[in-house]
């Protein structure tokens, strides 16, 4: 094995999906629906491979969803951008952020990601020999203080990584604070690289800024999403960057060599999907915000601080008072809950790589992007904990 990746480890991930599968528990761990894509969006995908659709596609992307992922970031965001040099097909979001870092980043730059951070970017820095620098996510908001990230940009810093909706806890950056992260960036001449894949769940009166549609960051920004969280078929991997030409022509330098071109009848359903009704981006709203509503109350009813996500697939709680004293940490309450309780979650250490790792010892991350009897299953389970 080599140094580069021996660090890595397995991830607790796998564990916790073995552990709920042994003892039968329902499981609200991996961010994964447990109900099906729109049937017209399944169907398209099937005529695509009944219609000879089934070879390389271009490299960049097929046109017609290079042109459904330009139309819609003009729909939604009003984001005006040329379909054929400034959006790239790629094997999901996580390709696109690792293939960012890699035709944007040398060995040696730096990287400013704010922690918690999803668990794939650092390994990528470490794989692309680029340092991440942590900025701190705080509080039940889960704000940054700006003058950590000030400190933060120095002459080595290249690009800063923000995810909004953000996994695990479900903070939507604020208007105010994206402006703030802008301004560093234009002072520090810092490339921003957004993953937007949970742009349409979206709770209360939240809203989707991003990032790209501020003033001075279209130059500067690479926006990644995928079709996985917004269409329930995280299975497809499906993504896709968009960004100035320089920019993406330089993504596209490493995508060549890591999966060269995505798979084309999915690629096909991504077109018919990205193109769906504007009630359909609504209903998809309404039913996560019913979904948050229930787990948010039958997690408070079992003795949880559940702290409310604005976004996301996801619900942070705070476990004290409902575990026996016996249990220290989040990766035993995890275990302890899957295993005795019947209820999987993911202990968000995970998502910590410095110095604020102690912040989730006492916190667990449930999804709720799961049917409503799942969800009911789980509630049923967790009522339990009360009466410990
Ligand atoms: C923040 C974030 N980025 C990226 C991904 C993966 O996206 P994709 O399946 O499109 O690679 C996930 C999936 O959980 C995620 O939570």
């Amino acid at each position: 094995m080599s140094q580069r990746v021996a660090g890595f480890g397995t991830t607790v991930f796998v564990e916790i999906n073995a552990l709920a599968r042994e003892h039968g528990a329902v499981n609200l761990g991996q961010g994964a629906p447990d109900f099906d894509g729109p049937p017209e969006v399944l169907a398209a995908a099937v005529t695509a491979v009944n219609s000879a659709l089934n070879q390389y596609a271009p490299g960049t992307g097929m046109s017609s969803v290079r042109a459904a992922i330009a139309a819609h970031a003009d729909r939604f965001y009003q984001q005006k951008v040329d379909p054929d040099f400034e959006v790239l097909v790629t094997s999901g979001a996580t390709e696109a952020v690792f293939a960012a870092i890699l035709g944007l980043t040398d060995a040696g730059d730096e990287v400013i990601v704010f922690e918690p951070v999803y668990d794939s970017y650092v390994p990528n820095m470490v794989m692309a020999g680029v340092t991440p620098r942590y900025v701190s996510l705080r509080g039940e908001n889960w704000t940054f203080d700006p003058d950590e990230l000030a400190k933060a940009f120095n002459a080595r810093t290249r690009a800063i990584i923000i995810n909004t909706p953000h996994n695990p806890t479900g903070k939507v950056y604020s208007r105010e604070e994206l402006n703030v992260i802008a301004t560093l960036c234009q002072k520090h001449n810092v490339i921003a690289i957004t993953d937007e894949v949970y742009e349409h769940i979206l709770y209360d009166d939240a809203v989707h800024t991003r990032l790209a549609t501020l003033p001075g960051m279209a130059e500067r920004t690479l926006t990644i999403s995928s079709l996985g969280k917004t269409f329930s078929v995280t299975g497809w991997k499906i993504g896709w960057a968009i960004g100035p030409a320089p920019l993406v022509t330089a993504v596209n330098r490493a995508h060549q060599f890591i999966t060269f071109a995505v798979a084309s009848p999915l690629q096909a359903a991504a077109a018919t999907a990205l193109g769906l009704p504007l009630s359909f981006f609504d209903n998809l709203r309404g039913m996560y915000q019913t979904k948050r509503d229930r787990m948010l109350a039958s997690l408070q009813r079992a003795g949880f601080k559940a702290l409310k996500p604005q976004g996301s697939y996801f619900i942070m709680c705070d476990w004290r008072g409902v575990a026996p004293v016996r249990i220290t940490d989040d990766v035993q309450f995890a275990q302890w809950l899957t295993t005795e309780i019947g209820v999987a979650c993911i202990p968000p250490s995970i998502f910590y790589q410095d110095a604020d790792k102690h912040l989730a010892k006492y916190l667990a991350r449930f999804s709720v992007c799961k049917k409503d009897e799942t969800l009911r299953a789980a509630a049923e389970r967790l009522s339990r904990l009360g009466k410990l």
